[in-house]
């Protein structure tokens, strides 16, 4: 297998003699190997909601699944993101030092120029390079697909991913329409390169940036004079804008689609998934998509009535539940789709944890 220094051939289709290895031979596999989560303390129930806004529990239960959502008080994005990289790492049986890179996926990051470096030193993970990702709820999937070409190539060999969003930070608290959906959280999973095969079967990632206006959160500037000749436009961010009922439809159509892909990918059927985790945005869009694929809602894993929408977070956060419990073991079959601003979307099928241990 490739390491540091290989050097990987490229061999045609059809021009590969007896002992001349493919590509995909010749590529490291991965295997996400744990998952950790860090949540707020803070928690903010429908009753709550229906104090700030003409809303009721009963119209948030019906129409999204959610009952709670946890919102960070003094929790900055830094702090929850360390938290639930820590507790990858140490569920993964590794210290920090051992981490060869680091990918944020947020859209709430502290700080604009990225907030992975101040991570990866509060993790005291030295080696590590580190990097914010922006895919908004599609985030952790794209990094976790980012991640895995790292890997492949034989480039590193460890890499935390973490999804990580405090969308209540954007969220505008007089709009009911929105302002029900979203929580706050993080949650991580480290991958690693593995020797015995490759354990995530297939990814698929799309965009469409002709729906973006469907959910925003724009900057928006004015424009201001430096000196006597010159202009700039300098502003702030506004707050979260969202046509749900685009953003449903968008979701329950092509969210089973891109699933379907990659499970063709895969070459595997619907019934051979164990267990299908979806960005957490609203009951009635999850229970839509297993609907279309056949696979039967016991294999759904859903946490979002406890903390609402948590963006990036949402995927890792419901695994990281899910593994703590015992449901998801060793050697399970994962489906898990990200969708949301952009418009993005995508998903991965990987099999859970370390086969040989
Ligand atoms: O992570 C990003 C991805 N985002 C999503 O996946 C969101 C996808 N969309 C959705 O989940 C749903 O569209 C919502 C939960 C956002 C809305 O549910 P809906 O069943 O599509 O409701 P609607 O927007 O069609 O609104 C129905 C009614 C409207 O009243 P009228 O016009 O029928 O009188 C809304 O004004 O419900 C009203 N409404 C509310 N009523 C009480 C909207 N929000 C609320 C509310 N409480 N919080």
């Amino acid at each position: 297998m490739p390491n540091r220094g290989s050097i990987i051939l490229f061999i045609a289709d059809g021009v590969q003699g007896k002992g001349v290895k493919s590509l995909a031979q010749l590529q490291t596999g991965v295997t996400v190997i744990s998952s950790g989560s860090a949540t707020c303390p803070q928690i903010l129930d429908n009753n709550d909601l229906s104090r700030i806004v003409d809303t009721s529990d009963e119209w948030i239960r019906t129409r999204t699944g959610i009952t709670r959502r946890h919102i960070s008080a003094s929790q900055s994005l830094c702090d929850l993101a360390t938290a639930a990289g820590e507790k990858a790492i140490a569920n993964a049986g590794l210290t920090p030092p051992d981490i060869d890179m680091i990918i944020l996926a947020t859209s709430t990051p502290d700080d604009l120029f990225g907030t992975a470096p101040k991570v990866q030193a509060s993790l005291g993970a030295e080696r590590a390079v580190a990097f914010d990702l922006t895919a908004a709820c599609s985030g952790f999937v794209f990094a976790l697909n980012t991640a895995c070409q790292y890997i492949r190539t034989g480039v590193y060999r460890r890499i935390l991913v973490i999804g990580a969003d405090c969308l209540s930070r954007w969220v505008d608290w007089s709009d009911r329409s929105t302002c029900v959906l979203f929580g706050d959280g993080a949650g991580a999973v480290v991958c690693q390169a593995s020797d015995e095969g490759d354990n995530i079967l297939g990814f698929e990632m799309c965009s469409d940036g002709r729906l973006n206006h469907c959910l925003n959160l724009p900057f928006v500037g004015q424009e201001k004079k430096i000196g006597s000749r010159h202009r700039v436009i300098q502003g702030g961010y506004t707050k979260i804008t969202m046509n749900g009922r685009e953003v449903y439809r968008f979701a329950v159509s092509k969210v089973p689609e891109v699933l379907e892909k990659v499970l063709y990918k895969a070459d595997l059927t619907p019934e051979k998934i164990d267990w299908l985790i979806l960005h957490q945005a609203n009951q009635r869009i999850l229970e839509a998509v297993a609907e279309r694929l056949n696979i039967p809602k016991w294999k759904l894993i859903a946490n979002l009535n406890e903390y609402g929408n948590t963006s990036a977070a949402s995927i890792p956060l419901a695994l990281d539940e899910a593994v703590a419990k015992g449901q998801i073991r060793q050697g399970h079959l994962i489906a898990i789709a990200g969708f949301g601003a952009g418009l993005t979307w995508g998903a991965t099928i990987f099999r859970w944890g370390h086969l040989s241990s």
